[in-house]
């Protein structure tokens, strides 16, 4: 595909899957943040051309950090399918209590980029994340008020299952079909098919999208948990 096709092919994508999701209130409260992170972290098309901007497509975990500290307060979040787990380092970092759920373990790495500072931080040898090494399986869910899956493989499915079991709330950045129980129709995309499996359950799901390269429409649903804490203000306060 060229790159503009490319790019039609993922407007449309968004497009489609927001027609079939929640609207409204809610897709605009997942786009209000302040104007300078919204145009660090989105897509108005017309935006995407700044070199700043094409400096942020390779920090997709940088961006979900951002993007989550402006939507949502700290919770206990598990990034399912996590790999060397630098997402759920950053969210440690800003107060949130962050599991890996990945089968493979793997080490953090030794440093990252801020993209808003442009400087490289180490991280230290003696951080650790908590890790569970075994495959996502639904019950894990309960000791968890949101689930993440971004590009995750085996687990996709689970999540929105476990959110409908625990009341979780989860984002997804469905990219591949591995290890799912169902495969999407010929001629529709995984990402049409995972937000169809959630809004079928009663999940009131909106897309959003980041500046990164690769799949990056996301789906955010947020669940009982995340928004009891916000409307009890519990996060708000910790480091
Ligand atoms: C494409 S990688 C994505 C890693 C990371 N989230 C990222 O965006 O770079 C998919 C990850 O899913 C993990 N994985 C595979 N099967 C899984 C399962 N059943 N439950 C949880 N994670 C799984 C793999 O070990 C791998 O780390």
């Amino acid at each position: 595909m060229t790159r503009h096709s490319d790019r039609e092919y993922t407007q449309a994508l968004y497009d489609k899957v927001q027609g079939m999701t929640v609207g409204g209130e809610m897709a605009r409260w997942a786009t209000a943040v302040q104007p300078d992170l919204a145009l660090a972290l989105f897509l108005a098309d017309e935006r995407q051309t700044g070199r700043e901007l094409r400096k942020m497509k390779k920090f997709r975990f940088q961006l979900l950090h951002r993007w989550l500290l402006a939507h949502i307060e700290p919770c206990r979040v598990a990034d399912i399918g996590g790999g060397k787990g630098l997402l759920a380092y950053l969210l440690q970092q800003s107060g949130w209590q962050a599991t890996v759920i990945d089968p493979e373990p793997q080490l953090l790495p030794d440093k990252y980029k801020d993209i808003f500072t442009d400087e490289r931080v180490r991280i230290p040898a003696t951080a650790v994340v908590p890790h569970i090494d075994a495959p996502f399986a639904t019950q894990m869910g309960r000791h968890f008020d949101l689930l993440i899956g971004m590009h995750a493989h085996g687990s996709n499915a689970q999540i929105i299952d476990a959110a409908d079991e625990y009341g979780c709330g989860f984002i997804l950045f469905p990219c591949c079909v591995i290890d799912e129980p169902f495969f999407p129709p010929l001629g529709v995309d995984w990402l049409e098919s995972v937000a169809g499996y959630a809004v079928q359950q009663g999940h009131a799901v909106y897309p959003f999208r980041l500046n990164f390269k690769g799949q990056n429409i996301g789906l955010c649903s947020l669940g009982r948990r995340v928004r009891q804490r916000g409307e009890r203000g519990e996060g708000r306060g910790e480091k």
